[in-house]
């Protein structure tokens, strides 16, 4: 036996959290245009507390161009008509905290949209103005400024910059219509801490923080030649160790000036908590940084509370991996008194029972065309099942994407004229890109829709075969993805395994990955989740707490299964 995590002594309620993803424009929709709003939440929210998890965390909902599904913000301190009003907003709050349920927003601080009123008065005022100074406008190099200021491309491809007409250029590291801010700029940093105010007034418990490792780039802007890689990207194919290529390098990413703007937006949480429980209040911070020990730094005890674990979203389908990144996961967190964080999908990449039926199990193709070599959907669920079982045992924070609970297969067979995302276009169509993963979900199996909008309408087309994943077709319905979902959720909580430690344990084959996980004063679990080809004998008496598929009865675990045993 090798403890890797001792039990956590703190109790505060992101340290042990399942936080389910609310992605709006595809959850569900209350006024029938086909896209996902606000009322069609708060009306679903019941769907979520009968679920078993604690916080919901919703993508972003504010006025927007939708250039980028919402990650475009015009007006940070308003709702887009599209997903309701501020009174909307208000009700879905006040729903999910009756519900029990905490409310985590997103926060977009890298860059608004090119309708913001900023950049419009940026744009229509001279160079070296107030008002372009809140953005990164530069002057080009070459003759006459034609070429860029320097040679970032975009996350999304292509340049990273483009010209207004009095030949100035301002820096993108995604879209053209999300123009990066200034964060050397005090008032840049005065308006965000002010719209952390304005949302925290209206009472949501935490911030979801997008692009946190971006804000700060390196003086002076000097050219990069490595690769941009964050949410897009062409898997470069499978390493022989089972673990991806480091991300997040690069002299616009991961500077250490980030975190003095942490530190002081943590003050500004701790305003709201002063004379409440301690630490109420939590940011999340979406950073794409390796290795760990990197991603840890922002999660110090004056930063944030979490980060997302990537490196476990990107870690294929192999034991010795997984053993791997857990490991350092625990390390590096436990090394800044920070909670760990699991996440296997979320609106950025490929659902993971599709990643783990491809050909190199748990690669990260930008989405999935249907002329390319198809996911096995069937070994693919199986696997998926099995993973997200040993995810929900590990001690700490996880996050579930919405429709993981019912097993969906990310749609690879979207005709090309309905895409949306921009990775698409700016990849010139060589990468199908995101909105394979963002399909409205499915409610109702024998419904217009499926359920997901009383019109039928979907802002993009659902799958025919998704009518089998619908909820209503799988609540209730043993041996089920969502009752699979719903049980582990329940034993995860009741025997407080958020809060528990980890030990590795002996005596298995290399293939499995095995551990003991208990809360202080608890017995908590075994967990063996099998990622080899062939059964394995389980322990002599075991009793079975849960499995991610029926066991065979032979006191065997079959591949591609992972089981709870008392311990
Ligand atoms: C990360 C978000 O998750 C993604 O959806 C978005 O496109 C980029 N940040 C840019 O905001």
């Amino acid at each position: 036996m090798t403890i890797v995590h001792e039990p956590s002594a703190t109790s505060e309620w992101w340290r042990t959290a399942v936080i389910y993803q609310v992605y709006p424009r595809s959850f569900a929709d209350g006024d029938g245009d086909g896209v996902g709003d606000l009322p069609g939440i708060t009306a679903r929210l019941p769907h979520l507390a009968a679920l078993g998890v604690d916080a919901v965390w919703l993508s972003p909902f504010y006025r927007s161009p939708q250039r980028d599904a919402g990650y475009d913000v015009a007006d940070y301190r308003d709702i887009d008509p599209l997903f309701g009003t501020l009174a909307d907003a208000d009700a879905m709050i006040a729903r999910a905290h009756d519900l029990g349920l905490k409310v985590v927003v997103d926060l977009v601080p890298n860059h608004t949209s090119s309708e913001h009123a900023w950049f419009q008065a940026a744009l229509a005022a001279a160079p070296g103005s107030p008002e372009r100074g809140r953005y990164l406008f530069r002057d080009g190099r070459g003759h006459g400024g034609v070429e860029p200021p320097n040679n970032w491309r975009s996350v999304f491809g292509g340049p990273a910059w483009t010209r207004v007409p009095d030949g100035q250029w301002y820096l993108h590291l995604f879209d053209s219509s999300q123009p990066d801010l200034d964060w050397t700029n005090p008032e840049v940093r005065a308006e965000i801490e002010d719209v952390l105010r304005f949302w925290l007034r209206r009472g949501v418990d935490g911030f979801r923080i997008d692009v946190a490792h971006g804000l700060v780039k390196e003086a002076g802007l000097p050219d990069w030649f490595g690769t941009v890689e964050m949410v897009s990207g062409t898997d470069p194919g499978a390493p022989e160790d089972g673990q991806s290529p480091a991300f997040g390098s690069g002299p616009m990413f991961d500077q250490d000036g980030v975190h003095e703007i942490y530190r002081s937006w943590r003050a500004v949480l701790d305003e709201f908590d002063a004379g409440g429980e301690r630490r109420s209040r939590a940011l999340v911070a979406e950073a794409w940084v390796e290795p760990l020990s990197r991603l840890a730094r922002y999660v110090r005890d004056d930063e944030m509370q979490q980060a997302f674990n990537f490196s476990f979203l990107t870690t294929l389908w192999d034991a010795a991996a997984y053993r791997r990144t857990i490991t350092e996961s625990y390390a590096a967190l436990d090394a800044v008194g920070a909670p760990a964080t699991w996440v296997l999908s979320n609106h950025d990449v490929v659902r993971h029972p599709s990643r783990l039926g491809l050909a190199v199990p748990g690669s990260r193709p930008n989405g999935i065309f249907a002329t390319d070599p198809q996911p096995d959907e069937e070994l693919g669920l199986r696997r998926a099942r099995a993973a997200t079982l040993f995810m929900l045992a590990l001690p700490g924070s996880a996050y579930v994407y919405q429709g993981e609970e019912l097993g969906l297969p990310e749609h690879t067979s979207l005709p090309d004229d309905v895409r949306e995302d921009p990775s698409y276009f700016r990849t010139l169509h060589e990468e199908a890109g995101r909105d394979g993963c963002r399909v409205p979900l499915p409610w109702v199996a024998g419904a217009p829709g499926l359920g997901f909008s009383p019109t039928g309408r979907t802002w993009l087309p659902q799958p025919a075969s998704w009518a089998a994943y619908a909820a209503d077709a799988q609540a209730g319905v043993a041996g089920s993805t969502l009752e699979l979902y719903r049980a582990a959720l329940a034993l995860r909580r009741s025997l407080a395994l958020g809060a528990g430690g980890l030990a590795w344990l002996d005596g298995f084959p290399d293939d499995v990955v095995a551990f003991r996980t208990a809360a202080a004063g608890e017995t908590g679990a075994v967990v063996l989740a099998n990622l080899g080809t062939t059964p394995v004998a389980l322990p002599d008496g075991a009793t079975v707490l849960l499995a991610s598929a029926d066991l065979p009865g032979d006191g065997t675990l079959p591949a591609d299964v992972t089981v709870w045993l008392e311990a």
